[in-house]
């Protein structure tokens, strides 16, 4: 061969080496090999069975073949798998699978035939009770009594738990659901929910646009429905659903405010769920129906960040997805910057303040309890379970790079970074490394001077925070500092106009070495121990829990046995583990409340009770 053939051989071939090159790392977290075949629309049926704990029935997938493999790879996790079939001739026939070994976190492969040119697989399945992305109720642990109650929870590698499927946020997919369910109930999908109040028992759903599969989502129970607006309704059982319209009555004009931002949004309907108290997660961005926990309807409004935080998902996260676990604070440090960015425009810069606040706090709180390695923004997760790592480094520490990232190049033209960051990426999901290359171009580069690639790098690849971060400081909690000075030696509180921000703050910045006679004074005066907000007992509680102050205990049980959300109830028991007659006690509760806690506040609960045994 002559030497310029040859030459321009090896030329190709660097070519085609460098266009196979994945462009993102594999994700760690699934067993599909998406980039060999993919499923890009799926058809699910199932059927809801209350008396076994089960969902029953089958999943289609269409295929996308990108080589010649006649393997289709999914995730599986406890799934009870009946039959493979291919689509041959217009005739489904069986075919061959076989599973993996069981991972304790990722679950199991399973491995399907398709041969070299089926165009749609079949798979007939079942679930487990225990599946760890579903949380079935009884009648009696819902609010209505009468009827059981199921929902998902698919964030983040749960979903194959309860469909077999490529469930990595890498992909995305269409689908298509017909759910059967007793009758007189009703169930929801994150897809095109009716409004109708009928209940037949069999509901049809479609999402039309490509999500990843932890936003696949379903629930079913006694729901009515409560419109807030055109395009916004409240589902719920029917003892919340007027209080819980009320409480959430400023969605509408949150969406408007967000598209005003940063550009439409991309989902026709917004619609919340209300969950009963077992829901593990304040909420969860399922499109077009956010799950909601039913302890933000406090009655005053004062929680409703919660909901900018879901919201802000449509755009951060939903639109422009996290390619793997390790990338979340993609999808979370963007969210929590956007809710902010939604609760000042909506609220003003002092509450939006007070809640940055409080979340660098917490931020704070949670660096001083991990690992160094796990206060990294791209977090090092190898094969460990994402829930086991879940801290609030990935939304307040993302929530400050991109704060910084504002206050370097100024609001005016940062948002205009991310309007066009949330078009340009609009329905993919990226990585880290494609961020920063993103960021370089689009931002960095455009003034050289304002910020380095290497203090992004550090941002984004070191512990801890950098020492020009952003440190949030509200004036109004400076004054409640002030006033809790006074208040310690002997003086009154002026809490008239406090909000529950203000409470928050106080509370947890009380100092550890406070009075009984201090904690029952506040008590007297304020009724913290019996106090309905949930974020205010919880922090009361806490404290309570510390300076072994008795007069709460029995509402710190009430607490722990009637919500299940895992922010409010896992710092509680880490409070309780640390003395031999707490850790005893907590035991106890547990025991009682175990039942009614979802599979995800079970596992974190016990990890803190149990872990010495
Ligand atoms: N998507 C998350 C919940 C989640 C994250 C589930 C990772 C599983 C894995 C949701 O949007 C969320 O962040 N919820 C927060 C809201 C809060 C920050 C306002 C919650 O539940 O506390
Ligand atoms: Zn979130």
């Amino acid at each position: 061969m002559p030497l310029s053939k040859m030459f321009s051989t090896l030329c190709v071939m660097v070519w085609l080496v460098v266009l196979n090159t994945p462009v993102q790392a594999e994700d760690a977290h699934s067993y599909a090999r998406i980039k060999q075949v993919s499923t890009p629309h799926m058809e699910l049926d199932l059927t809801v069975d209350f008396d076994d704990r089960k969902l029953r029935g089958h999943v289609t997938y269409k295929l996308a073949r990108h080589d010649t493999s006649t393997q289709l790879y999914l995730d599986t996790n406890e799934l009870v798998i009946h039959k493979a079939e291919l689509l041959i001739d217009e005739q489904w026939q069986p075919t061959k699978f076989t599973m993996g070994d069981i991972h304790p976190s990722l679950g199991r492969e399973l491995i399907v035939d398709i041969g070299p040119s089926a165009a749609q697989v079949r798979i007939h399945y079942e679930t487990v009770p225990t599946a760890s992305g579903l949380q079935w109720l009884t009648p009696e642990q819902t609010a209505g009594k009468e009827h059981p109650f199921m929902f998902s929870q698919s964030q983040p590698i749960h979903a194959r738990s309860w469909i077999p499927i490529q469930d990595s946020p890498a992909l995305r997919l269409t689908y298509n659901a017909t759910i059967r369910t007793p009758e007189g109930l009703l169930a929801v999908m994150s897809a095109n929910n009716s409004l109708s109040d009928e209940r037949p028992g069999e509901y049809h759903f479609s999402m039309p646009q490509p999500i990843p599969a932890y936003l696949i989502a379903i629930a079913v129970g006694d729901l009515v429905v409560q419109e807030i607006s055109d395009n916004v309704a409240v589902f719920a059982e029917r003892y919340i659903v007027a209080d819980a319209a009320w409480e959430f009555a400023d969605t509408p004009a949150m969406i408007t405010a967000t598209e005003e931002m940063y550009g439409p949004y991309r989902w026709d309907r917004y619609d919340l769920l209300i969950l009963p108290p077992s829901f593990p997660f304040g909420g969860m961005e399922n499109p077009r129906l956010s799950f909601i926990t039913p302890t933000v309807v406090a009655g005053d409004r004062s929680l409703i960040n919660l909901i900018a935080h879901e919201l802000a998902h449509s755009w951060s996260g939903n639109l422009v997805t996290n390619a793997s676990w390790r990338d979340l604070w993609i999808n979370e440090g963007f969210t929590s910057y956007v809710e902010n960015r939604i609760m000042e425009a909506l609220f003003g810069r002092e509450r939006a303040v007070m809640e940055q606040a409080l979340g660098y706090q917490d931020l704070r709180d949670d660096m001083a309890r991990l690992p160094a390695k796990d206060t990294v923004l791209n977090i090092e997760l190898g094969r460990r379970h994402p829930d086991d790592v879940f801290s609030q480094v990935p939304y307040v520490k993302g929530q400050l790079f991109l704060m910084y990232l504002e206050e370097k190049f100024g609001r005016e033209e940062f948002d205009v970074f991310l309007r066009k960051y949330f078009a340009d990426f609009a329905f993919q999901s990226i990585s880290t490394e494609q961020f920063k290359h993103y960021l370089k171009r689009e931002l960095l580069d455009k003034k050289p001077l304002l910020v380095s690639m290497d203090k992004v790098n550090e941002w984004i690849h070191q512990p801890g925070l950098p020492d020009d971060a952003p440190r949030p400081t509200s004036d109004a909690f400076i004054k409640v500092e002030q006033q809790m000075q006074r208040w310690l030696k002997g003086g009154q509180l002026a809490t008239d106009a406090w909000t529950t921000h203000e409470w928050l703050h106080f509370i947890n910045n009380l100092p550890l070495d406070i009075s009984a006679q201090n904690m029952a004074r506040l008590d007297q005066e304020f009724q913290l121990t019996q106090s309905q907000n949930s974020e205010i007992a919880h922090a009361w509680l806490k404290l309570s829990i510390i300076k072994n102050y008795e007069p709460a205990r029995e509402r710190l049980r009430e607490y722990l046995l009637s919500i299940g959300r895992n922010k409010l109830v896992s710092p509680l028991y880490r409070e309780l583990a640390k003395t031999p007659d707490n850790l005893k006690w907590a035991r106890q509760v547990y025991e009682q409340a175990k039942a009614g806690y979802h599979p995800l506040t079970q596992t974190v609960a016990e990890s803190l009770l149990y872990a010495n045994q």
